[in-house]
């Protein structure tokens, strides 16, 4: 063979598999769209047509959630109890005597690994048993209020060692406090449970750490393909933590209402299909991979996600990278999945990355479901005008402003949850 053709073949084997996945320009105009078609929700594998609860259950959701299981978050590879439950903090008087607060340590242990997650919750007084808001924070319990007696991953300032004392920022104390109505909260009866989603896996492309690692057989140092990412990994979380609100006198786990921002709004549409304690599901802005279409490919696209962020999604994903059409589910089935609880599903309007418009679409489309089940779905033909709420089981609205959670998206969630509270 020439010598230049020697040179061309590996050159071409090194490149080949990433030319495939070159991705194409983002999609910012409605009109750029291209037509789709969504696979179907109410017709089985086998062809048969669903129009009963029983086949729903019995047939069709199964074949669903094993479709997002396997090929889209991954399978959750086996199970884990608690090694040790610390209660660190049980104050009934704070935010200046409103509010309970307690913090506990939920710890997960296996030979010589642990994976230790603290949890920060506040409690209306006065009350029995309380419903809450069941959330993961990105930057840490500390940013969600001033408060200046919340633990730094369970520890107090004095207790820090200098590498942690390097990463917490004083500064940032209460740094998120916008994001966390907590005030609106206790006032309507309402409690609050958050925690830092990096307790539970560290969100970096490296499964060496976090809750993977305690599941790994004898050396095994990543998940197979079909095994969790760091969203199924982050789901599986929030069920822990509703393993150890059933045990809370003072909260009531029949009215636990998940909640999710972004990445997160992702991991709270997961969280709330595999686990139907969960009594409320709440996706704020949370776009590709949570409640937006994939086949819309407007704004962020499968490929984008899988390439930017590798180690949130099962392997399996990957391969549907520019190649949507080929999955056999859209995102509207996994909101599907969550029926006949609420569901509540928020876009922002200067928030394209997430594709507001796909959210409200694949919501929409996961009325039939919600219709089987006699309950309110969304019932509008197109998205409606930016803050104006569509309250029913399912609830949408399109926020005025940025991709960010704020008051008006708060003060909706818990109308949209006293009405379904009051109304049971
Ligand atoms: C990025 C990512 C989104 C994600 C968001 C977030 O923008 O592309 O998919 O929702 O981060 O979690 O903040």
């Amino acid at each position: 063979m020439e010598r230049k053709y020697l040179l061309i073949i590996p050159i071409l084997l090194l490149f080949g598999p990433m030319s495939a996945q070159k991705t194409t320009p983002t999609i910012k105009k409605e009109a750029e769209v291209m037509p789709y078609d969504l696979p179907p929700l109410l017709i089985t594998e086998t062809g048969k047509e669903i129009e009963t609860v029983n086949d729903w259950e019995g047939l069709r959701r199964p074949e669903i959630h094993s479709y997002f299981a396997n090929q889209v978050y991954g399978v959750v590879p086996g199970q884990l109890e608690f090694h040790k439950i610390e209660v660190l903090d049980d104050e009934p008087t704070a935010l200046g005597g409103r509010a309970i607060r307690k913090q506990v340590n939920l710890i997960f242990k296996k030979e010589k690994r642990s994976v230790k997650m603290s949890l920060l919750i506040y409690l209306p007084k006065n009350k029995m048993k309380s419903p809450v808001f069941l959330a993961y924070n990105f930057k840490g319990n500390y940013t969600v209020n001033a408060d200046p007696s919340i633990l730094i991953n369970g520890k107090k300032e004095s207790e820090l060692s200098e590498e942690e004392l390097k990463k917490f920022n004083k500064n940032k104390r209460g740094g998120r406090t916008s994001r966390w109505a907590i005030d609106k909260m206790i006032n309507a009866g309402y409690g609050l449970v958050t925690i830092d989603y990096n307790n539970v896996d560290p969100d970096k492309n490296d499964f060496s750490d976090g809750i993977h690692s305690l599941f790994y057989k004898t050396g095994q140092t990543a998940p197979s393909k079909n095994e969790w990412g760091s969203l199924s990994a982050w789901a599986w979380g929030m069920s822990r933590i509703m393993d150890f609100l059933e045990t809370e006198p003072l909260i009531d786990s029949k009215k636990v209402i998940l909640f999710g921002h972004s990445r997160l709004g992702k991991t709270a549409l997961w969280a709330g299909a595999n686990d139907q304690r969960f009594s409320i599901v709440i996706s704020n802005n949370s776009g590709c991979g949570g409640a937006a279409l994939s086949r819309r490919r407007f704004g962020e696209k499968l490929s984008d996600i899988n390439t930017n962020y590798p180690h949130w999604f099962a392997k399996n994903f990957h391969y549907f990278n520019e190649n949507e059409t080929a999955l056999d589910v859209d995102q509207h089935m996994l909101i599907a999945l969550i029926a006949p609880r609420p569901v509540y599903v928020a876009s922002a309007s200067q928030d394209a990355w997430a594709d507001p418009n796909g959210e409200f679409i694949a919501t929409k489309e996961a009325s039939p479901v919600y219709r089987i089940y006699g309950k309110k779905a969304l019932e509008m033909e197109k998205q409606p005008p930016v803050n104006k709420p569509f309250h029913g089981t399912m609830g949408y609205h399109l926020r005025d402003g940025k991709h960010d959670v704020t008051d008006y998206d708060w003060e909706q969630y818990i109308k949209f949850a006293n009405q379904h509270f009051e109304s049971n």
